[in-house]
This record gives C-alpha cells, sequence and structure tokens, in this order.
C-alpha cells in the first residue's frame, strides 16, 4: 500500500520509522508538514526518499492509497473533506476533529460517496474492540475515568470558568464530572480518547467522563468501565509520554502502526 503522511512530528516519527523498517507492507510516497524542517527530518530514515509536498495538492494529485493525518485537528478539518473527495482512504489520528458531529457526519458520506475509508486508530486508550463488541447488543453504561498529573491539566478551559486551582494539591482530586461533550468543551486536551470511547460505545451524550488530578501521578492514565447486555468490562492503561512529544502518549504512535498493519495485512485480529 502507497502512503502519504501529514504531520511529521511525534506520532509522525515513529510511523515513518516503522515503515522506513518495514514492519508494515507500506510504503511511504510523500510526506508533508507545515514546518518543512519536520518533514526534510524524516528523510533520514529511508533509503529511496519519499517526496516532501510543498503544500497539500502534492498529497491530492499523487497516487498513493491511504493518507495518514499525525497533525491536528485542524489539519482533518481543512484537508479532510478534500482527501475524500480526491479518492484516497484517510487514517486521522487527531480523533477529536469527529467530536464536531455534523462534520462527522459530512466525512461519512463523502467516504461512502466516493467509495473510500475513514480509519480512526484507538490511540492513546485501548479497550475499544470489546466496547464495540458490547455496542452491538445494549449498553447501559460507559465511564471514561482519566488521572493526570495537575501540570498536564492546568490550563484547561473548565478550570479557569470555575476558578480551580491545582497548584497546591497534595493529594488526587476529582476535579470534573459529567459527560463526554462537555468534558470536550472544558478540557479540550483530552478530546481524542473521549472522542474514541463515544464512538466505539453509546456516543458523546451518554458516555460520563471523570477527570482526577493527582500530584503523585507520572503517567496519564486511562479507566473504560462498561456495563451491558454483555456483562461489564474495565480496562485500564498507564501511558509513558513518547520521546519526541511529552503530551503524545508512546501507545498513540504506536496504535498508528498497528492500525496500519491491520489495513494492510490480509488477517484482521479484534473486532
Ligand atoms: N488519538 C489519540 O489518542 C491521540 C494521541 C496523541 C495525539 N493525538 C493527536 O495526533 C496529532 C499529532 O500528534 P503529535 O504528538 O505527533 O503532534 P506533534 O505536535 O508532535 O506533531 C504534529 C506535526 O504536525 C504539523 N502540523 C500541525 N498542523 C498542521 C497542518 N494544518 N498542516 C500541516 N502540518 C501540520 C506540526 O507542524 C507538527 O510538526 C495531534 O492532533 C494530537 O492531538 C491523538
Amino acid at each position: 500500500m502507497e502512503t502519504a503522511l501529514i504531520g511529521c512530528g511525534a506520532i509522525g516519527n515513529v510511523l515513518a520509522r516503522g515503515i522506513a523498517e518495514k514492519i508494515v507492507d507500506a510504503t511511504l510516497e510523500v510526506v508533508y508538514d507545515n514546518n518543512h524542517e519536520k518533514a526534510l527530518s524524516l528523510l533520514e530514515f529511508f533509503q529511496i526518499k519519499p517526496k516532501v509536498a510543498k503544500d497539500i495538492n502534492e498529497i491530492l494529485e499523487s497516487e498513493v492509497d491511504l493518507v495518514i493525518e499525525a497533525a491536528s485537528i485542524e489539519a482533518v478539518k481543512q484537508y479532510g473533506p478534500r482527501i475524500l473527495r480526491s479518492g484516497k482512504n484517510l487514517m486521522a489520528m487527531s480523533v477529536g476533529a469527529f467530536a464536531d458531529v455534523s462534520f462527522a457526519s459530512e466525512m461519512e458520506k463523502l467516504a461512502r460517496e466516493n467509495k473510500v475509508k475513514i480509519y480512526l486508530p484507538s490511540g492513546a486508550i485501548g479497550g475499544l474492540d470489546a466496547l464495540k463488541s458490547a455496542a452491538a447488543g445494549k449498553i447501559y453504561k460507559v465511564t471514561l475515568r482519566t488521572t493526570k498529573p495537575p501540570k498536564a491539566l492546568e490550563n484547561a478551559p473548565y478550570l479557569k470558568e470555575k476558578n480551580i486551582s491545582l497548584k497546591d494539591l497534595k493529594e488526587k482530586k476529582l476535579v470534573f464530572q459529567g459527560n463526554a461533550l462537555q468534558a470536550i468543551r472544558g478540557f479540550p486536551a483530552n478530546v481524542n480518547t473521549a472522542v474514541a470511547v463515544s464512538l466505539a460505545g453509546i456516543g458523546a451524550e451518554k458516555t460520563t467522563v471523570e477527570i482526577v488530578a493527582d500530584p503523585q501521578s507520572t503517567r496519564n492514565i486511562h479507566e473504560i468501565s462498561a456495563e451491558g447486555e454483555f456483562g461489564k468490562l474495565y480496562f485500564k492503561v498507564e501511558n509513558l509520554p513518547s520521546p519526541e512529544n511529552p503530551r503524545t502518549s508512546l501507545l498513540a504512535a504506536f496504535s498508528a502502526i498497528a492500525t496500519l498493519k491491520s489495513i494492510t495485512k490480509p488477517m484482521v485480529i479484534g473486532t
């Protein structure tokens, strides 16, 4: 499979290295980043160098089968519809773009019309395979509990609005409880995981999100619990940051590689 990459930061680096080391059955033909230096820095991994695009049109006009976005929510909104219209599949790491329901349904419509697919990797979270299976029956309740060090939550609009300071926090504190829609607005840095859980399960309005600030925690911890016709599930991940970007979990970059593997392999594991 021939691919193109938009965004050559933390996730882009891990993914490009994976392709260069041939751990996936794909080639990287074109790379693009609005910071040209970042795109150039990926070339060192490759013997046969990908083309560095000057703008998005060079990707749209290329022959690639799949465009991988690892850039930003704005990039998905800006380029996503044009990628699908150009007849290319899209893998979007900035899953948060799909919190906008009208954008999400427009993208689904475009994918259907152009006979292409949109892949949204699990990213920093896990357990979505079981949650998707559970959603084939009735689900009564889904809760996503995210625990982060206070520093990682510091500039959240919700905390400013409610005048909550985490500066001298000595013990764990539940700082937010609400549905995923409210969580996305109040804590935009958690948007990717909240949207992924909502899309896999019962939607943002019905998904409960709890956000905990823990001064003892050095990891970003995500716990999913769900109850339904199937029984109960509980999943927990304690994420370490990626070396390039402390805000991005290494697992998110690995999930880009795993998704690419499942697209290109003849046998697919998991729901
Ligand atoms: N799904 C998940 O769980 C999950 C987890 C971590 C990160 N993410 C998302 O994946 C994306 C990439 O993460 P990262 O850690 O690699 O980020 P990063 O900041 O390390 O790298 C992003 C790169 O994209 C480039 N870029 C940004 N907007 C662009 C645009 N409009 N056009 C072209 N280039 C653009 C930047 O210059 C930068 O080099 C982010 O949106 C992040 O929120 C998702």
